[in-house]
């Protein structure tokens, strides 16, 4: 088995960030070394906690930094409560953690480790992308000293989600957005082009949940409210598998297809948040997913959560 990946996932838990964490927390071929949290699905606070009550459930010791609460310059959006729920887990509502975050912010978490193993660590990012841009613009060698950056957002020949241009992680944070594809560092874009073709069913959660009565049990009960949104919105009986398939990407690239081009973000007007491949520009190159196994990835990500290693 290959060498486990260092990765620190900045997440807006959210339920299918709890179907990543999980993964994360699960997988042999991944060693989490923290979460950090970011305002997206709930406010900061609520992403917190629910990270640490992730961590908790799973039996875990991994730190949890809090986040930014507000994008950098465009006014905070309202939470999508008819996504993820008040809370976050739709009706699911697991204890109170007794653990508290660390004593730093996300950025610093995210400065201190990768300065600690430069060129190691996989930051993936699930959320709005504030806390990479606060990262980048605290310590820019934070740019060299990352192994890899994993962007779940954007869409590029997609529609997206939140409007007809943008998909929402992009669209909460643009200015953020930019400021990560415009800096000088390893970004991969699993966006709406490839997660919404990687799917998940009521009957994959079954054996999760038998596997491992708590925290599979969680995400099928979780998992609910999702599917109803998707059922209302898409019109079919499950969900997509956004941040998961972002995580799958950061163990292994084998199921995504790559071009790598320049990308903008658009920062004003009707079309705000909306990503778009840029061959001719003069960014950094970013490997923008565009076609995807979706089977294969579905597999990879259900594999550690059926395998009975969580409790
Ligand atoms: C992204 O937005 C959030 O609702 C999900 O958690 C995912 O990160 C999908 O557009
Ligand atoms: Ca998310």
């Amino acid at each position: 088995m290959p060498d486990a990946r260092p990765v620190i996932l900045d997440t807006d838990p959210g339920i299918d960030d709890a179907m990543a964490i999980l993964f994360a927390l699960a997988d042999p071929e991944v060693e989490l070394l923290a979460l950090t949290t970011i305002f997206g699905n709930v406010p900061v606070g609520k992403a917190t906690r629910n990270a640490l009550q992730l961590v908790e459930m799973a039996g875990a010791e991994t730190p949890v930094a809090q986040g930014a609460a507000a994008p950098l310059q465009r006014e905070p959006a309202p939470h999508p409560d008819f996504v993820h729920g008040p809370e976050g887990f739709g009706d699911a509502q697991p204890p109170a953690p007794s653990r508290k975050p660390d004593t730093r912010d996300a950025a610093q978490l995210m400065i201190d480790m990768t300065a600690a193993r430069p060129g190691e660590i996989t930051i993936a990012a699930v959320g709005p992308l504030t806390n990479l841009a606060l990262a980048l613009d605290r310590d820019p060698a934070i740019a060299k000293n990352a192994g890899r950056v994993i962007v779940m957002g954007g869409a590029v020949r997609q529609r997206g989600n939140v409007t007809p241009h943008a998909e929402a992680n992009i669209w909460q944070d643009p200015h953020a957005a930019a400021r990560v594809f415009a800096a000088d560092w390893p970004v991969a874009l699993v966006g709406l082009d490839v997660t919404e073709r990687v799917r998940c069913s009521r009957e994959d959660l079954v054996p999760m949940a038998e596997a491992s009565p708590s925290c599979g049990g969680f995400l099928a009960e979780a998992a609910e409210f999702y599917f109803s949104f998707h059922q209302r919105s898409q019109g079919f009986d499950g969900c997509f598998l956004h941040d998961p398939a972002a995580l799958v990407a950061a163990v292994d690239m084998d199921g995504f297809q790559t071009i790598p081009a320049p990308l903008s973000v658009a920062l004003e007007g009707e079309e705000i948040g909306r990503t778009r491949m840029a061959p001719e520009g003069d960014g950094p190159a970013v490997d923008i997913c565009l076609a995807v196994d979706p089977d294969a990835v579905r597999q990879r990500w259900l594999a550690p959560l059926w395998s009975g290693r969580l409790p």
